[in-house]
Order: C-alpha cells, then structure tokens, then sequence
C-alpha cells in the first residue's frame, strides 16, 4: 500500500467544485508532483489531506489510516507535515521560537533539541538566525523557516505549497536542492508546483487542470508531456 492513497476526491466551496473525482496514491520514498496553473485545486487538494477544507466526497488513506474527518491536529500526528502557501510564520517570533512551538512532544521520541539540530543542520542560515524575528528574515530565509517548522516533528510525508513561489530562481534551485536531500534522508514529499523545474526532482506526479487530473505517470512523461511544454516552457 502507499503512503498516502486519494481516491476520488471531489471538494466545494458552496457551489464551486474546486476538485473532481482526483485519485493518486504516493508511494514511500516518492517526490510526488501536483503541477497545475492558478486555480487548478492544488491547495484545495492539500487542504483536504491536512483536515482543513471537508471532502464532498472520496477516501483519504495514510499509511493505511483512513483520515477522513480527521481534524487539522491529528493528520499532523499521524505523520504528515503542511507547509502551506505563503508560509505563513509568525512574524512577531524568533526564528528559533517558531520552530519550538511546532514541535509536538507526543509525535516523536526525539527531544526537542534533536529536532532542532537536524533542521539547523539542514538549513545552517536558520542557525545563524535564531534569534532574529521571523518577519524579518528575506522570502528565502521565510521558506527555509517554513520547512524547518514541518521539519520538526520528523514527519514521514512532507506536504509543500508553491515552495519555491516568489522566489528567484537561485534560491528555487536551493529550495529545490534541500527537499532532494530531505528525501534521501527518508521523508516523503508531496509538492505543489506551477514552476515545471521542479519536475527534475520528482519520481512522479499528476498534471491539475480546473480540479480534475489532466495527465498522470512518471517525472520523464510528465516533462515531455504537451501540456507541461505548451503551459510550462512556452514551446
Ligand atoms: N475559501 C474558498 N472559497 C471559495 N472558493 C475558493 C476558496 N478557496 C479556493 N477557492 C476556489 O477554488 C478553486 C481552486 O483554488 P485553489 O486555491 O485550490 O487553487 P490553486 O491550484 O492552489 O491555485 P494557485 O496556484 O493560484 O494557488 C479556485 O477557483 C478558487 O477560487
Ligand atoms: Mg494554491
């Protein structure tokens, strides 16, 4: 079974189906891509897994759990991770304290200096920073802080929205480069994307067109793919 298994999702706000009938399954190990252009039901998508949105209708499965229902607090216990659109840090705390108030005493045996130290290792800039206020770090820096705050529970799926979104591309290739080696250290990812440079990541992924799945397979079909070139690369 994978690690996180969508079937049939369908999800509305009032009489807007924002996603219809999508189905993927993540495998462990996987850098899974949801590619799509603005308003595709990306975030619609991760919004449902994490609790925050209700489906209309459709299974959600996580490591074999089923997680419909469940609440925002208890997907984050079960093991998945939400980096969401625009980061959203707490300006007004120190880097060091936005990571410690992520942490969730009952998700891991790991102390919380463990946790620390490996998403300090990961990002060494958060390091130097600890003490400075989220608000004021560059939007690099922010997204570093947002990924080391889901770092911190040593989750086995680590969902990201648009990471590398306003961005240059320098600091996207970072981003990048830093979810590759949190994959290889063992962490699932799951990664909303419009940027296609991203595809040099993935394992596999599906393209999102107006909520629905637009295309599904492997990282090579996907970057060869007619709509990845024509909606993506311009040619
Ligand atoms: N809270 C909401 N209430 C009503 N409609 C919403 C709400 N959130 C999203 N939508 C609509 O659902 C559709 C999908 O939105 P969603 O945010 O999932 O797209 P997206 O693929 O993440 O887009 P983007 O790349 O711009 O972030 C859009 O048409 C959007 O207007
Ligand atoms: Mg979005």
């Amino acid at each position: 079974m994978s690690l996180l298994e969508v079937s049939d999702l369908s999800v509305a706000y009032g009489d807007l189906v924002a996603v219809r009938q999508v189905s993927f399954a993540v495998d462990e190990g996987a850098v899974f891509v949801l590619l799509g252009a603005n308003g595709a039901g990306k975030t619609t998508i991760l919004r449902a897994i994490s609790g925050l949105v209700p489906a209309r209708s459709g299974r959600i499965f996580a490591d074999g759990r089923d997680l419909q229902g469940s609440a925002p607090n208890q997907v984050a216990r079960a093991g998945i991770a939400h980096v969401p659109e625009g980061r959203q840090i707490f300006a007004n705390l120190s880097v060091g304290d936005n990571l410690s108030v992520s942490y969730l005493a009952e998700r891991t045996e790991a102390p919380m200096t463990a946790a620390l130290d490996a998403v300090f290792q990961l990002f060494p800039r958060l390091a130097e920073r600890r003490r400075q206020l989220g608000g004021t770090l560059s939007g690099g820096e922010q997204q570093m802080l947002a990924i080391g705050r889901a770092l911190m529970n040593f989750p086995k799926l680590l969902m990201l929205d648009e990471p590398s979104l306003g961005l240059s591309p320098v600091l996207a290739d970072l981003v990048f480069e830093r979810l590759a080696t949190i994959r290889a250290l063992g962490t699932t990812i799951l990664l909303v994307e419009q940027n296609a440079t991203c595809l040099e990541l993935a394992t596999d992924g599906i393209i999102l067109a107006n909520g629905e799945v637009a295309l599904a397979g492997g990282r090579d079909s996907l970057r060869d793919s007619e709509f990845v070139r024509r909606a993506y690369l311009g040619i």
